[in-house]
Protein backbone atom coordinates (compact mmCIF):
# COMPACT_ATOMS: atom_id res chain seq x y z
CA UNK A 1 0.00 0.00 0.00
CA UNK A 2 1.46 3.67 -0.96
CA UNK A 3 2.46 5.66 2.17
CA UNK A 4 -0.60 7.89 1.33
CA UNK A 5 -3.16 5.52 2.30
CA UNK A 6 -1.30 4.23 5.34
CA UNK A 7 -2.92 6.59 7.85
CA UNK A 8 -1.55 4.81 10.88
CA UNK A 9 2.39 4.89 9.62
CA UNK A 10 4.22 4.26 12.91
CA UNK A 11 6.89 7.33 13.79
CA UNK A 12 10.31 6.31 13.35
CA UNK A 13 12.25 4.84 16.17
CA UNK A 14 15.85 6.35 17.20
CA UNK A 15 17.46 6.17 20.44
CA UNK A 16 21.00 7.02 22.27
CA UNK A 17 22.72 3.85 23.97
CA UNK A 18 25.34 4.52 26.54
CA UNK A 19 26.18 3.57 30.32
CA UNK A 20 25.13 5.70 32.32
CA UNK A 21 22.23 7.29 30.81
CA UNK A 22 19.59 8.41 32.44
CA UNK A 23 20.93 12.27 32.50
CA UNK A 24 21.22 11.97 28.42
CA UNK A 25 19.57 15.11 27.09
CA UNK A 26 19.30 13.71 23.73
CA UNK A 27 15.68 12.74 23.81
CA UNK A 28 14.37 15.98 24.75
CA UNK A 29 16.97 17.30 22.05
CA UNK A 30 15.68 15.57 19.35
CA UNK A 31 12.18 15.55 20.32
CA UNK A 32 12.33 19.62 19.91
CA UNK A 33 14.25 19.34 16.43
CA UNK A 34 11.26 16.84 15.52
CA UNK A 35 8.38 19.37 15.97
CA UNK A 36 10.66 21.98 14.95
CA UNK A 37 10.91 19.56 11.18
CA UNK A 38 7.54 18.44 11.44
CA UNK A 39 9.05 14.61 11.29
CA UNK A 40 7.34 11.48 12.51
CA UNK A 41 9.86 10.12 14.86
CA UNK A 42 10.24 8.49 18.77
CA UNK A 43 13.51 8.99 20.09
CA UNK A 44 14.34 7.35 23.73
CA UNK A 45 17.71 6.67 25.55
CA UNK A 46 18.60 3.04 26.49
CA UNK A 47 21.12 1.87 29.24
CA UNK A 48 23.14 -0.90 27.66
CA UNK A 49 24.82 -3.19 29.80
CA UNK A 50 28.65 -3.36 29.49
CA UNK A 51 29.33 -6.25 27.36
CA UNK A 52 25.95 -6.17 25.63
CA UNK A 53 26.52 -3.78 23.29
CA UNK A 54 26.12 -5.46 20.08
CA UNK A 55 23.32 -7.47 20.97
CA UNK A 56 21.31 -4.51 22.20
CA UNK A 57 22.44 -2.59 18.81
CA UNK A 58 21.12 -5.78 16.72
CA UNK A 59 17.97 -5.95 18.93
CA UNK A 60 17.44 -2.28 18.21
CA UNK A 61 17.63 -3.41 14.32
CA UNK A 62 15.31 -6.74 13.97
CA UNK A 63 12.80 -4.10 15.93
CA UNK A 64 12.75 -1.67 13.15
CA UNK A 65 15.08 0.54 14.81
CA UNK A 66 15.84 3.26 12.54
CA UNK A 67 19.35 4.72 13.55
CA UNK A 68 21.06 5.46 17.08
CA UNK A 69 23.29 7.98 18.81
CA UNK A 70 26.12 6.00 20.75
CA UNK A 71 27.93 7.82 23.46
CA UNK A 72 30.13 7.17 26.40
CA UNK A 73 31.79 4.26 26.69
CA UNK A 74 30.67 2.59 23.35
CA UNK A 75 31.81 4.69 20.66
CA UNK A 76 34.87 2.96 19.99
CA UNK A 77 32.90 -0.32 19.59
CA UNK A 78 30.43 1.14 17.48
CA UNK A 79 33.20 1.98 15.52
CA UNK A 80 34.45 -1.41 15.11
CA UNK A 81 31.03 -2.81 15.04
CA UNK A 82 29.65 -0.16 11.62
CA UNK A 83 29.90 -2.00 8.11
CA UNK A 84 31.29 1.26 6.80
CA UNK A 85 32.06 4.26 8.31
CA UNK A 86 32.39 8.29 7.00
CA UNK A 87 35.54 9.49 6.25
CA UNK A 88 35.07 11.60 9.43
CA UNK A 89 34.26 8.50 11.42
CA UNK A 90 37.76 7.11 10.35
CA UNK A 91 39.63 10.03 11.17
CA UNK A 92 37.88 10.76 15.23
CA UNK A 93 38.42 6.67 15.49
CA UNK A 94 35.00 6.64 17.36
CA UNK A 95 31.37 6.51 15.88
CA UNK A 96 28.60 8.41 17.82
CA UNK A 97 26.29 8.28 14.59
CA UNK A 98 24.78 5.10 13.40
CA UNK A 99 22.76 4.67 10.52
CA UNK A 100 20.50 1.62 9.35
CA UNK A 101 20.56 0.94 5.21
CA UNK A 102 17.18 -0.90 3.94
CA UNK A 103 19.87 -3.92 3.40
CA UNK A 104 20.59 -4.53 6.41
CA UNK A 105 23.88 -2.70 6.65
CA UNK A 106 25.00 -0.22 9.23
CA UNK A 107 26.85 3.13 8.55
CA UNK A 108 29.36 4.79 11.07
CA UNK A 109 29.27 8.38 11.39
CA UNK A 110 31.04 10.66 14.03
CA UNK A 111 29.57 14.55 14.22
CA UNK A 112 31.04 15.51 17.41
CA UNK A 113 33.85 17.77 15.81
CA UNK A 114 30.78 19.23 13.48
CA UNK A 115 29.32 19.82 16.62
CA UNK A 116 32.16 21.83 17.71
CA UNK A 117 32.60 23.92 14.50
CA UNK A 118 28.52 24.70 14.46
CA UNK A 119 28.81 25.93 17.51
CA UNK A 120 32.47 28.20 17.62
CA UNK A 121 32.27 29.58 14.09
CA UNK A 122 27.79 30.02 13.63
CA UNK A 123 26.77 30.46 17.44
CA UNK A 124 29.76 32.25 19.26
CA UNK A 125 31.24 33.85 15.49
CA UNK A 126 35.28 32.76 16.77
CA UNK A 127 37.18 32.89 14.05
CA UNK A 128 39.83 29.72 14.06
CA UNK A 129 41.99 30.89 10.90
CA UNK A 130 45.54 32.05 11.48
CA UNK A 131 44.52 31.64 15.43
CA UNK A 132 46.98 29.85 18.11
CA UNK A 133 44.82 27.34 19.47
CA UNK A 134 45.82 25.17 22.42
CA UNK A 135 43.74 21.54 23.01
CA UNK A 136 43.90 20.13 26.63
CA UNK A 137 43.56 16.50 26.64
CA UNK A 138 44.48 13.68 23.71
CA UNK A 139 41.78 11.26 24.81
CA UNK A 140 39.04 10.26 22.14
CA UNK A 141 37.44 13.69 22.50
CA UNK A 142 40.41 15.28 21.22
CA UNK A 143 41.04 13.19 18.18
CA UNK A 144 37.20 13.98 17.25
CA UNK A 145 37.87 17.70 16.75
CA UNK A 146 41.15 17.94 15.71
CA UNK A 147 40.51 17.33 11.96
CA UNK A 148 37.47 19.92 11.82
CA UNK A 149 40.02 22.40 13.52
CA UNK A 150 42.69 22.34 11.12
CA UNK A 151 40.31 22.75 8.59
CA UNK A 152 39.96 25.93 9.29
CA UNK A 153 43.38 26.51 8.58
CA UNK A 154 44.45 27.72 12.43
CA UNK A 155 48.26 29.24 12.65
CA UNK A 156 48.56 25.83 14.35
CA UNK A 157 47.65 23.60 17.14
CA UNK A 158 49.05 22.70 20.37
CA UNK A 159 47.98 19.64 22.39
CA UNK A 160 48.98 19.49 25.89
CA UNK A 161 48.39 16.25 27.65
CA UNK A 162 49.34 14.80 30.96
CA UNK A 163 50.65 12.21 29.45
CA UNK A 164 52.74 14.00 26.84
CA UNK A 165 53.79 10.86 24.42
CA UNK A 166 50.01 10.76 23.75
CA UNK A 167 49.66 14.32 23.01
CA UNK A 168 52.94 13.75 20.35
CA UNK A 169 51.45 10.09 18.36
CA UNK A 170 48.04 12.65 18.62
CA UNK A 171 50.09 15.03 16.87
CA UNK A 172 52.03 13.14 14.72
CA UNK A 173 48.38 11.54 13.39
CA UNK A 174 47.06 14.34 12.41
CA UNK A 175 50.37 15.98 10.99
CA UNK A 176 49.63 15.65 7.21
CA UNK A 177 45.90 18.01 7.67
CA UNK A 178 47.97 21.22 9.45
CA UNK A 179 50.69 22.91 11.49
CA UNK A 180 50.37 20.88 14.55
CA UNK A 181 52.62 19.61 17.75
CA UNK A 182 52.25 17.58 20.91
CA UNK A 183 53.46 17.90 24.89
CA UNK A 184 52.70 18.20 28.18
CA UNK A 185 51.68 20.86 30.24
CA UNK A 186 55.13 21.98 31.06
CA UNK A 187 55.94 23.03 26.92
CA UNK A 188 53.01 25.74 27.81
CA UNK A 189 55.50 28.08 29.89
CA UNK A 190 55.49 31.24 28.35
CA UNK A 191 53.62 30.24 25.54
CA UNK A 192 50.12 31.90 24.81
CA UNK A 193 46.73 30.94 22.95
CA UNK A 194 43.85 32.74 21.35
CA UNK A 195 41.59 30.09 21.80
CA UNK A 196 41.94 26.98 24.40
CA UNK A 197 39.75 23.98 24.19
CA UNK A 198 39.66 21.72 27.35
CA UNK A 199 38.49 18.22 25.94
CA UNK A 200 40.68 16.80 29.17
CA UNK A 201 37.97 14.77 31.35
CA UNK A 202 39.29 16.51 34.46
CA UNK A 203 35.97 18.77 34.85
CA UNK A 204 33.94 15.29 35.46
CA UNK A 205 36.04 15.04 38.79
CA UNK A 206 35.73 19.18 39.29
CA UNK A 207 39.53 19.46 38.33
CA UNK A 208 41.59 21.35 36.38
CA UNK A 209 44.75 20.61 33.92
CA UNK A 210 47.76 21.67 35.61
CA UNK A 211 48.00 24.52 33.05
CA UNK A 212 49.78 28.20 33.53
CA UNK A 213 47.95 30.91 34.12
CA UNK A 214 49.49 33.00 31.59
CA UNK A 215 48.48 30.92 28.30
CA UNK A 216 45.64 33.26 27.33
CA UNK A 217 46.56 35.75 24.61
CA UNK A 218 44.50 39.29 24.67
CA UNK A 219 40.74 38.58 23.42
CA UNK A 220 41.72 34.81 23.95
CA UNK A 221 38.56 32.72 24.27
CA UNK A 222 38.16 29.42 26.27
CA UNK A 223 36.10 26.41 25.95
CA UNK A 224 35.10 23.72 28.03
CA UNK A 225 33.37 20.79 26.26
CA UNK A 226 31.98 20.00 29.53
CA UNK A 227 28.36 21.25 30.44
CA UNK A 228 26.29 21.50 33.75
CA UNK A 229 23.70 24.06 35.47
CA UNK A 230 27.29 25.91 36.77
CA UNK A 231 30.22 27.23 34.95
CA UNK A 232 33.10 24.15 35.04
CA UNK A 233 35.98 24.49 37.61
CA UNK A 234 38.21 25.11 34.35
CA UNK A 235 35.63 27.87 33.10
CA UNK A 236 35.89 29.99 36.27
CA UNK A 237 39.94 29.39 36.14
CA UNK A 238 39.92 30.38 32.45
CA UNK A 239 37.48 34.01 34.40
CA UNK A 240 39.91 34.62 36.57
CA UNK A 241 42.98 34.23 33.95
CA UNK A 242 42.13 36.34 31.75
CA UNK A 243 39.84 35.21 28.90
CA UNK A 244 37.74 37.61 27.11
CA UNK A 245 34.66 34.34 26.54
CA UNK A 246 34.60 31.23 28.00
CA UNK A 247 31.74 29.12 27.37
CA UNK A 248 30.43 25.27 28.39
CA UNK A 249 30.25 22.46 25.48
CA UNK A 250 26.54 22.54 25.67
CA UNK A 251 26.40 24.11 21.81
CA UNK A 252 28.55 21.24 20.71
CA UNK A 253 25.77 18.81 22.09
CA UNK A 254 23.02 20.50 20.45
CA UNK A 255 25.41 21.06 17.08
CA UNK A 256 26.34 16.83 17.16
CA UNK A 257 23.07 15.79 17.53
CA UNK A 258 22.13 18.43 14.55
CA UNK A 259 24.04 17.03 12.30
CA UNK A 260 23.14 13.23 13.35
CA UNK A 261 19.76 14.45 12.66
CA UNK A 262 20.28 15.91 9.80
CA UNK A 263 22.11 12.23 8.79
CA UNK A 264 19.26 10.20 9.56
CA UNK A 265 16.35 12.53 8.13
CA UNK A 266 17.73 14.53 5.52
CA UNK A 267 16.48 18.02 7.40
CA UNK A 268 18.37 20.61 9.35
CA UNK A 269 17.10 21.68 12.44
CA UNK A 270 17.83 25.03 14.22
CA UNK A 271 20.03 24.77 16.95
CA UNK A 272 19.86 28.15 18.79
CA UNK A 273 16.39 27.46 19.93
CA UNK A 274 17.20 24.19 21.51
CA UNK A 275 20.14 25.62 23.03
CA UNK A 276 18.14 28.42 24.99
CA UNK A 277 15.59 26.25 25.69
CA UNK A 278 17.95 23.59 27.56
CA UNK A 279 20.47 26.59 28.79
CA UNK A 280 16.90 27.93 30.81
CA UNK A 281 16.10 24.09 31.98
CA UNK A 282 19.32 24.07 33.77
CA UNK A 283 18.97 26.96 35.72
P1 LIG B 1 37.60 11.20 26.27
O1 LIG B 1 37.01 10.22 25.31
O2 LIG B 1 36.60 12.01 27.04
O3 LIG B 1 38.64 12.05 25.63
P2 LIG B 1 39.68 9.62 27.43
O4 LIG B 1 40.01 9.05 26.09
O5 LIG B 1 39.67 8.74 28.63
O6 LIG B 1 38.27 10.32 27.42
O7 LIG B 1 40.70 10.84 27.69
C1 LIG B 1 40.63 11.62 28.82
C2 LIG B 1 41.69 12.75 28.70
O8 LIG B 1 41.59 13.57 29.85
C3 LIG B 1 43.12 12.25 28.63
O9 LIG B 1 43.85 13.13 27.83
C4 LIG B 1 43.55 12.34 30.10
O10 LIG B 1 44.95 12.47 30.27
P3 LIG B 1 45.93 11.15 30.17
O11 LIG B 1 46.02 10.82 28.72
O12 LIG B 1 47.21 11.59 30.75
O13 LIG B 1 45.22 10.09 30.97
C5 LIG B 1 42.87 13.61 30.50
N1 LIG B 1 42.61 13.75 31.94
C6 LIG B 1 41.73 13.05 32.69
N2 LIG B 1 41.72 13.49 33.98
C7 LIG B 1 42.62 14.52 34.03
C8 LIG B 1 43.06 15.39 35.05
N3 LIG B 1 42.57 15.31 36.30
N4 LIG B 1 43.99 16.32 34.74
C9 LIG B 1 44.47 16.42 33.49
N5 LIG B 1 44.11 15.62 32.47
C10 LIG B 1 43.19 14.68 32.74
Amino acid sequence: MSDIFDFEKKPDQYAVMGNPINHSKSPIIHKHFANETNQLLNYIAIQVDLGGFTQAVRNFQANGGAGLNITVPFKLEAFNLADDLTSRAKLAGAVNTLIFHDNGKITGDNTDGYGLLGDILDELNWSIQSKRLLVLGAGGATRGILEPLLKEQPRDIFIANRTPSKAKDLADDFSHLGKIAGGGFNDLDAQQFDIVINATSASLQGDIPPVPETIFAANAKSYDLMYGAKPTAFMNWSTDNGASEVVDGLGMLVGQAAESFYQWRGVKPSVKPVIELLRLDMV
